[in-house]
């Protein structure tokens, strides 16, 4: 994927957006549910399972781990091999961009007295893995060399240590790699975490049989799972992405005259600090018909071209929208007034650093923003964004899709020199937004 050519896209300014859509699973869910399904007796079956370069490679790894994940009459089925049950791969793994995929399958793999060498591209290979890496160090993974970033080769055991970890970031990933370890320890391991992560990890482990406990103390939260495991297979249903959702959500906040409805996306309140913050912004967004799917809520979002005024998002909120913010830039481009967004420095560690590759993307498009430390400011331009710039998406797939929407109700074009990334997370974005009626050419 990394070796093939850039393909540019350029978004046009286009008529208003309307009609119904769906948009492909959640990304993370799809990650949990293969590794539990792969954890697990018996057979899982997942509904919805999200088809995209990153969950297809956790699909592949689990399948090289001896827990074949294959799609059967439109259903997705792992044949799991129990807690512990999992088996030496014949090659290294490969993630490709995937930062979740790689470190929740390092928390599996610590369980397993097996050695297993882990690749990425260059994206992935940047980013940091110490910080899964020293919790599971003291659980007793074995880390070959000094590196910590990919390639890397790790030896598990079938003797961990249950252990209690202060996450010292805010770090669904890191949590979740803890708590899958802590399945193969005896015992208890415990995850504290000051501010809230997505908690996909936790619900889902409970729908599998495993012992969940969450309980706030002194205003953290304290995630106790028991050790020496059993999961039982069984049918996931994945809502659809909210991540995906957002920049449809987006569009059609700035399209004037649009209205469109992204139909069962997941509102997990530890994911919608987007559509919080929209509202607080002054945007047309309801959840409509707000139920429950597989231990999971969710609802019909309606969003209507609105306009917006710039808020102040505080750093709290940042865990609940942490992939949100590159297209909550774009869309503060267009309010009145700055949009200031504390608490970002967790965005210089993902698929690229977006901090700097957001405030580099406005700037080309004529569009004010400036990044203080930790924080992003962005002078909104009360409608009129000026465009007619080329975005760098450094291998990253938020950025691209991002700047793809900004450009549908810019003055000029908005051209990304890459969207080759986009097939990592959400390959039907294109497509889906020109059902909508947005109009893209070639670069
Ligand atoms: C994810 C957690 C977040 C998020 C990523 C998916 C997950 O990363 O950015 O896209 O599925 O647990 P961190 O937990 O590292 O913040």
């Amino acid at each position: 994927m990394s070796h093939a050519p850039p393909s540019p896209l350029r978004a046009l300014k286009c008529g208003p957006l309307a009609g119904r859509v769906r948009v492909p699973g959640d990304k993370s869910i799809s990650h949990r549910a293969l590794l539990l399904g792969a954890l697990s007796t018996g057979v899982t079956r997942i509904s919805g399972l999200l088809e995209a370069e990153d969950v297809l490679n956790t699909a592949k790894a689990v399948t090289a781990l001896g827990a074949p994940a294959r799609k059967q009459d439109g259903v997705w089925i792992v044949t799991g091999r129990g807690v512990g049950g999992l088996s030496q791969p014949a090659a290294p793994l490969d993630f490709g961009n995937s930062g979740t995929g790689t470190r929740l399958m390092m928390g599996v793999i610590a369980g397993h007295p097996m050695s297993v060498t882990m690749t990425g591209d260059a994206s992935l290979s940047r980013r940091p893995m110490r910080r899964v890496l020293a919790p599971l160090k003291s659980m007793g993974l074995e880390v070959e060399g000094e590196r910590e970033t990919l390639p890397l080769t790790i030896r598990g055991s079938a003797r961990l240590l249950p252990i209690a970890y202060a996450l010292p970031v805010p770090s669904a990933q890191v949590k979740s790699a803890v708590l899958l370890a802590g399945l193969h320890a005896p015992g208890e391991t415990t995850v504290i975490e000051k501010e809230p992560t997505r908690d996909h990890t936790e619900r889902m482990l409970r729908h599998f049989g495993a012992e969940v406990r969450s309980e706030i103390r002194d205003g953290a939260t304290h995630i106790t799972v028991a050790g020496d495991a059993e999961l039982t297979g069984r049918d996931v249903t994945v809502p659809g992405d909210p991540s995906s959702a957002a920049f449809l959500a987006a569009a059609a906040l700035l399209v004037p005259g649009s209205d469109v409805t992204i139909e069962g996306v997941l509102v997990n309140p530890t994911r919608t600090g987007l559509y919080t913050t929209l509202r607080e912004m002054g945007a047309d967004v309801a959840f409509i018909d707000e139920r429950e799917e597989g231990g999971e809520p969710i609802a019909d979002i309606r969003v209507r071209y609105s306009s917006l005024k710039g808020v102040t998002v505080p750093a709290g909120r940042a865990p609940s929208m942490i992939d949100e913010y590159p297209v909550l830039a774009a869309i503060a481009a267009f309010a009145e007034g700055d949009t200031v967004m504390h608490g970002l420095a967790e965005l210089k560690v993902k698929e690229s650093d977006r901090l700097a590759a957001t405030a580099a993307g406005l700037a080309a498009n004529g569009v004010q923003a400036a990044v203080e430390g930790d924080t992003l400011i962005v002078r909104g331009t009360g409608g009129k964004v000026p465009g007619g710039g080329t975005v760098a998406t450094h291998l990253d797939h938020r950025i691209a899709m991002s700047f793809l929407t900004m450009g549908l109700a810019s003055e000029a074009a908005v051209t990304v020199d890459d969207t080759a990334m986009i097939a990592t997370s959400f390959p039907e974005f294109r497509g889906l937004m020109e059902g909508l009626g947005a109009r893209f050419a070639p670069g």
